[in-house]
This record gives C-alpha cells, structure tokens and sequence, in this order.
C-alpha cells in the first residue's frame, strides 16, 4: 500500500480481553525463549500420540530438520475421534452454507463418519499410504472431509484451488503424480457455475498417472462420466463403512503438498507433515484466536490456499472448535451476505484479508449497518500488509471498537502463524503484525545476514526451525536448500521485506521478489511471463505488480510482439484470456502494454524496477512511448552495473 510509513496514532491494549484470553501474560514470551524446545514439547503433550517422540528436534540433516522424532501421531485422531469420544461428540464442527442458499451442519461425530466413509472408500480405489490424492472442488464440506480422508489413511492430499485453469491443475497432478483426482460437477460462484469436472477431463489428456476420478454432484451441471475411471462420489461411498481407525504415521509422515508461486516459472510443491505441522497449527489456533468451546469461528478463506488449510480445517477441528464454512462470492446475491452470516449463526471470531476489507470499506457501510454484529470479539486479517486506514475501519466499523484485531504473518511454507498479536497481551498498533509468536524466533537482516537497527528496513528471516515448516519441495530438495537456505546460511529466508520499531515490533513491507501478492494470492512474475510467451503472438513479456486500491497489488504486463504482428485492443483481451487459461482468472493482467523493447541489463535481466517507475509515472500509453524505456535503459544500465 501506499500509505508508507503512517505515524502511529493511536495503540489499543488488550483491555477487558486479558481477563479471559488463554494467554494472559506476556511472560509466555520469554519462558518460550529461554528454552523453546520444551516450549514446543509442552504444546505437543496437548494432543494425542500413538507413540511419544524420543526427541524434539533433530538438526543432523539440517536445513531438512525433523522434529518429535520417533513419534507415532495421525492428525485426523486430533481432529476428530478425540473429539467424537468426549462430550463434544454432538458438538458441531461444520456450520456450512452454500452459495444458493442451503444450510448444512456436521457434529464432531457426523463428521468422524463422514470421514471414515471417505476414507474406505479411497482405499477401495486402491489408495494407500503415501500415496497423492489430488483435490480439485470448491468450499463444500465434502473438500475437508476429502482432506481428513486421506491423512486417515496416510495418503497425501493435494489440494488445487478451484480457481486454477486446466493447464495449472495439470502441471499440479503431473508433479505430484496423483494417482485419483477428486473433484465436483461444478461449483458455485456469484451465480455462475465453474466447471471443475469438465477442467479435470481436460487436464487428464496430459497426465499419466491418474487412475481414478471421484465426482460430487453438486451444481448438477452436464458433465461426461468417463468409463473405467470416472465414479460419482455418492456411488462410491454407497454401502462403505463409517469405520475407519485412523492410521498410526510416524511424524515426519507427508500430510499434504501445496502448490504456491516461487521465483521462477514452476510451482513449488510445498511438504508438510502430520506431528510438528499439527502441534503448530493447533497452539497458534488457540492462542492467536483465543479459540474457545463457546466460539462460533469464521475463516473466509479458500481451502485451496494455505489459510483454508491450516486455519479452516486443521487449527480449528485439532481444538475442537465450531466452523463456519461459506461456499460462495462475498457479494452474491449483495454485499451483504457477509454480515448476514455472522448474523444468522452468531459469528464470535472473523479472520479475512486485507483485500476484502477494503472492498467492503469502498462499498460503503450501508450494507454492514442494520445487521447485528454484537457477537463478534475477536478479527483476524492475514495475506498482506493491511494498511492502517483498513485497520481503523475494520475495527470500528466491523469490530465496533470492542475487538482485538489479530494481524497475521505467515507463509505456505511456514505452515502455521509466526509474526502476530496475542489478542490478551499484545498492546495493537495499526498496520504491525506484532511480535513472533512464543517459541518463533525471527529478525530483519541487511544483505550480509546482519541484523538492521529498529526502523531500518531489510530483508525478514527465521533463525531457528519451527514445527510446522515446510519439509521440503516435493521432488527438488535442492530447490528447498537453495530458495529458503541459499541466502543467509543458517537461516531461512522469507522473501518478505520489514522493520522492526524501536519497541520491537515487527511492520512487514511485502514482498521482495519476484512474486506479486493480488488479492492475498501470489503469483511468480516468472509463471506470468511464460503464460504470455507462450501465446504465438508474443515475442518477449515482462510482469510486474503495482499498488492496486483493493487488491493490494495488481498484474501489469510489458508485451513485446512478434514482427508482423499488430497490436490492437482485441489482441490485449485475447492475451488476457490466455493467461487465465494457462493459470486462472486471478492471474488476468489488469493492463497490458505492448512496447518495441524491454529495458534489461547487460546480463539480460529484466529491469522490472524502471517498469515500474513507467508505469507509476503513466508515461506508458503504447507503442510511440517506446523510445522513452530505450532511453531509460540507457540511462539506468550504468547506473545498476
Ligand atoms: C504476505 C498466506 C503482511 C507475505 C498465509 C508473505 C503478509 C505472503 C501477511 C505469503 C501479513 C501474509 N502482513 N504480509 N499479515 N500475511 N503476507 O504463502 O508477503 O499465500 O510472504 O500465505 O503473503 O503468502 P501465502
């Protein structure tokens, strides 16, 4: 955002949520420094093991850390039969509803069932413990019971954002090599349907591994049922059991791959597994949301990103916790579906993005007010820098200046939350994500690994391993080294730029590489610019990102085009279709300009930092501005070498 470094106005200590929070005290922080193994061995006691650990943390192999070595877990055990065999058998764990309209709850024991079903099923089709189970469906609870299914039984799921084209589902399969795809006819989004089933017939004509399809009717839309491979997923779990016990893994057992955006052009398929990844998300659940029995929770993300993941399903179901689970668009069939929501099912805690607030901040409060949010006391924001004005009105306006407002920092990679308030302890500044969680440690550094004076910005890093860091890159272990570890050695490298205040709180910049952050989704500048090479009329494509009012930033794309071929606005839409069909819609350029030459250094790279001095100066109009970035380059080239 381009607010800058706003003076802190105002801070907001935690006042009367201290009294009942489950962390009160902010020595919490310094008990977890002193020893922060036993800090992570004490959260690990609160869920159930088959079989204790030997030890914590094993560094032997380091930067491949393993952690609660020797331990036997499944977490689906900690989601839900811990959960089915006390009194919250008949407690509710999903609050669903969909975006037409229809309503649908799952117990804690409904549920277990549900899972246990899926999970024979799965079997049925030959799945096996480690084996990848790709997952291609919208927000219907049938996606984490899908999810549960798999880890039950040791099988790794792989979960593929129901946004993704065809071509991107297709590259997520070929890399994990799936051996079932399970996915939905269609799936519902502000009124329209996505064909989800028709995308996997389509991915499938490139990939090799998969034997089976699993399809939930859900939008009842045509689709094609392929013989031998396809089943609908009512007819599969016809007749199977509910009974299923979990699978005893140890630890370091894969749990799920997901796919996110890098520096270069392919995805990296991000590991996590069952132990330390489910004594993460479970501690940062209850302590950064202060989750209690009485809570009715609500996480507007999608599951096919990583805050679906760890705090839809995994965080909250390990607590035990009630979940509200929404299928649809946030404005469908108005704006005010949101705050109807947490009307109708008494919403207590609300964690949403950036993006979205300063969509609801620009459509005005009419369509908040007149609905009773009084139940709300604690908001969440996470997926990018929300700037303090967002803040203000996130708490006023939603919060009714009575929540603690959690700013969230973290990462696919790093699995669970790391940089953020403890609602009960932490006094709140607008625009700061706070301090590192207990038992996280993490610093700004300049370029030679050296810590930065407070308010001086640098590079944001992780010293030492945390539960629920990524294990791996499925299938490049070298790329895990070099991406994380190759920067600062010893220390793992966030791609994220920061500074910390002279009271030791953390403000995050954004990021510094080559990833642009749209709406709380990244994309690689790299994926982008190959998505549009590969169209025949382009001849040479740069991307960059650019302050955007409500999705943070937004994609602006540099087209060189092949000679001969002539640049009219029908080719700029052709291109744009294109790249949402190489990656999805969100991935869309917000502009696109076609010029003559790109200004790159001596060594060929791209000098993304003058495009983005063209385009914030808006000097870029189309191909007679040329000259100008001829001149830039000229200009610039002695200036970088
Ligand atoms: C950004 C999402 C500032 C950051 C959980 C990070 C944030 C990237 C925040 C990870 C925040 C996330 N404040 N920036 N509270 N939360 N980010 O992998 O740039 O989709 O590196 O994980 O989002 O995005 P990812």
């Amino acid at each position: 955002m381009s607010e800058g470094r706003v003076k802190v106005v105002e801070k907001f200590p935690p006042g009367r949520f201290a009294e009942t929070a489950w962390v009160r005290e902010g020595r919490v922080y310094e008990e977890a420094g002193r020893d922060y193994l036993a800090f992570w061995e004490r959260a690990a006691e609160e869920l159930h093991w088959f079989r204790r650990w030997k030890r914590v943390l094993d560094r032997s192999e380091a930067p491949f850390y393993r952690w609660f070595v020797g331990g036997e877990i499944n977490i689906t055990y900690n989601c839900l039969d811990r959960h089915a065999e006390s009194w919250r058998r008949n407690k509710v764990a999903i609050i669903w509803e969909g975006e037409p309209g229809e309503r649908r709850v799952l117990t804690y024991g409904e549920l277990l069932r549900e899972v246990g079903r899926f999970a024979n099923a799965l079997r049925s089709l030959g799945v096996e413990r480690g084996d990848r189970v790709t997952l291609y469906m919208g927000m219907v609870p049938e996606l984490p019971v899908a999810m549960l299914a798999c880890a039950r039984i040791g099988a790794v799921h792989s979960v593929v954002f129901g946004g993704f084209s065809a071509r991107a589902l297709a590259d997520r399969i070929n890399d994990c090599e799936a051996k079932v795809v399970v996915t939905q006819d269609g799936a519902f989004r502000r009124g329209r349907i996505i064909p989800l089933k028709d995308n996997v017939d389509v991915a499938l004509r490139e990939v090799q591994s998969v034997e089976r399809v699993v399809v939930l009717k859900r939008a009842d839309n045509d689709v094609e049922m392929h013989g031998d491979r396809d089943v609908w997923w009512h007819e599969l779990v016809a007749g199977k059991s509910p009974k299923c016990d979990a699978l005893p893994v140890d630890s370091e057992h894969p749990l799920f791959i997901l796919y996110t955006s890098g520096t270069t052009g392919k995805p990296k398929g991000v590991l996590h597994v069952h132990g330390g990844y489910n004594v993460g998300v479970h501690l940062t659940a209850k302590w950064v949301f202060d989750l209690k029995d009485r809570d009715i929770y609500w996480c507007t993300a999608d599951i096919g990103w990583i805050t679906g993941h760890s705090y839809i399903v995994y965080g909250p179901l390990s607590n035990g916790a009630t979940v509200v689970m929404y299928e649809g668009a946030p404005d469908y069939p108005s704006p005010a579906r949101w705050w109807e929501i947490i009307e109708r099912y008494g919403v207590t805690i609300l964690y949403t993005a950036p993006t979205a607030i300063r969509f609801f901040m620009k459509l005005g409060e009419e369509w908040i007010k007149g609905h009773d949010l009084s139940t709300l006391r604690l908001l969440g924001s996470v997926g990018e820098p929300i700037n303090p004005r967002a803040w203000l009105w996130y708490h006023e306006v939603v919060g009714g200046r009575r929540c603690p407002i959690v700013d969230t920092w973290w990462q696919t990679e790093t699995g669970m939350i790391m940089i953020t308030p403890l609602p009960g302890v932490s006094t709140l500044k607008p625009g700061s994500a706070s301090r590192p969680f207990p038992g996280v440690f993490a610093k700004v550094v300049d370029e030679n690994g050296e810590e930065v004076k407070p308010n001086q910005g640098g590079y944001l890093v992780i010293t030492r391993p945390w539960p629920a860091m990524l294990r791996t890159v499925w299938g490049d272990p070298e790329r895990y080294v070099k991406t994380y570890f190759g920067t600062f050695p010893g220390m793992y490298f966030t791609g994220d730029g920061a500074r910390v205040d002279e009271e030791g709180d953390f403000w995050i910049i954004g990021r510094i590489d080559d990833v642009i952050n749209v709406s709380g989704h990244r994309l690689g500048t790299a994926e982008l610019e190959s998505a549009l090479v590969s169209h025949e009329s382009v001849a040479e494509a740069a991307v960059i990102g650019v302050p955007h009012e409500i999705k943070g930033q937004a994609v602006v794309a540099f087209v060189v085009l092949r000679d001969g071929v002539e640049s009219t606005p029908e080719l700029k839409e052709e291109l744009r279709r294109h790249v949402a069909e190489e990656i999805g819609p969100i991935a869309k350029p917000e502009e696109i300009h076609f010029v003559s030459m790109l200004p790159k250094t001596r060594s060929g790279k791209i000098m993304r930092r003058i495009l983005r001095a063209l385009e914030e100066g808006r000097e870029i109009g189309d191909v007679t501005t040329l000259e100008d970035v001829k001149a830039i380059e000229e200009v610039k080239r002695t200036e970088q070498e």
